[in-house]
């Protein structure tokens, strides 16, 4: 019988926000939304975060220019103000890009003078006129040399674009909240690549090593698997495997050395995080002086039982 993996559930992922171009914010404890969740923007608990990632736009293939696909128009144009509604002060970001977004438009894009002003002028003019109070760049992943150049020549630009931009919106406006910059959060992704470090992801890796009995009588981390037990990229939400733990007594094992929690019933292992490895990754990114954290996405938590103690952990 194969073994079912399910990687990657709500990962909060610590991140160093190089490229944060902000004025006066200092910590982020970010969450992604996204209309394919299912979950109503108007239940997001706002008061669990200082940022919330609005996702995704599209970058047109022909022009370069960022655009809302016209299914997501409205729920993103009310993004902003139905999440000020419980938090007065979130940030709330256009998040472009994604994970399901063609790699090559982006290194195109990046290539050249004249498409990048495209996606620069339409970013921020798109932000503008939905709401939005920064934006957030998901190129996963530029993916040699010349197109990380090509990236930093691009954040270069969007950066100078930004702050004009600002200038000449401030003598537009008496509105002293959107008189200030634009935000702008690039997400360096640790963890999410099967070929990166993590024990769901590594139990991920070794999926054609594996056999299925090997897995049976070991079910610590690194064990050896077989396929992953849910169609698209194998992912659940933690309100999903909270469920599939009371449904089937799955037995839930923290491991403190990973800072990993993972659970199992009979021959199907999830790799996921709980309260306490949320917990632990937090107090770490915080102790390594990291600007916050955030998690994709916040329609999986549970009860609002993760982000909670994420943003305990980091306290004030
Ligand atoms: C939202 O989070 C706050 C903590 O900041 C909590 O007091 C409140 O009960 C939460 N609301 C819901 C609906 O979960
Ligand atoms: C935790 O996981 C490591 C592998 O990263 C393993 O060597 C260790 O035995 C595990 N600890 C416990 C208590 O299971």
């Amino acid at each position: 019988m194969a073994i079912k993996i399910f990687p990657l559930i709500f990962s909060i992922f610590l991140v160093s926000f190089q490229p944060y171009f902000s004025i006066g914010q200092t910590v982020v404890k970010g969450g992604y939304w996204f209309p394919g969740s299912g979950f109503a923007v108007s239940d997001i608990n706002s008061t669990l975060f200082t940022h919330l990632f609005c996702a995704f736009a599209d970058v047109n293939g022909q022009t370069y220019q960022v655009t809302i696909s016209s299914s997501n128009q409205a729920q993103f144009q009310a993004f902003t103000t139905t999440v000020q509604k419980k938090n007065p002060s979130v940030k709330t970001l256009l998040s472009i890009g994604g994970g399901g977004s063609d790699v090559n438009t982006f290194a195109t894009m990046a290539s050249q003078s004249s498409s990048r002003k495209s996606f620069i002028d339409s970013s921020i003019k798109l932000a503008r006129s939905n709401n939005f109070l920064g934006l957030d760049l998901d190129w996963e992943y530029p993916s040699d040399s010349t197109q990380m150049n090509n990236f930093g020549t691009l954040l270069t630009e969007w950066r100078a674009a930004v702050v004009t931009e600002a200038k000449e919106f401030r003598q537009a406006t008496i509105d002293v909240i959107r008189s200030s910059s634009l935000l702008v959060i690039l997400l360096l992704f640790l963890g999410w690549s099967p070929t990166s470090t993590g024990p769901p992801a590594a139990l991920y890796d070794s999926v054609n090593q594996a056999s299925g009995d090997k897995g049976v009588s070991n079910h610590g981390l690194f064990a050896p698997a077989n396929g992953q037990g849910l169609a698209g990229d194998g992912s659940a939400g933690y309100n999903q495997i909270k469920q599939y733990i009371s449904q089937n007594g799955a037995t839930k094992v923290f491991n403190n050395t990973a800072v990993a929690d993972y659970c199992y019933s009979g021959t199907t292992w999830i790799g996921y995080d709980d309260t306490q490895s949320i917990s632990g990754k937090v107090a770490y990114a915080k102790a390594k002086g990291l600007l916050g954290y955030f998690a994709w996405h916040v329609g999986a938590d549970d009860n609002w039982a993760l982000s909670s103690k994420a943003f305990q952990t980091w306290g004030a």
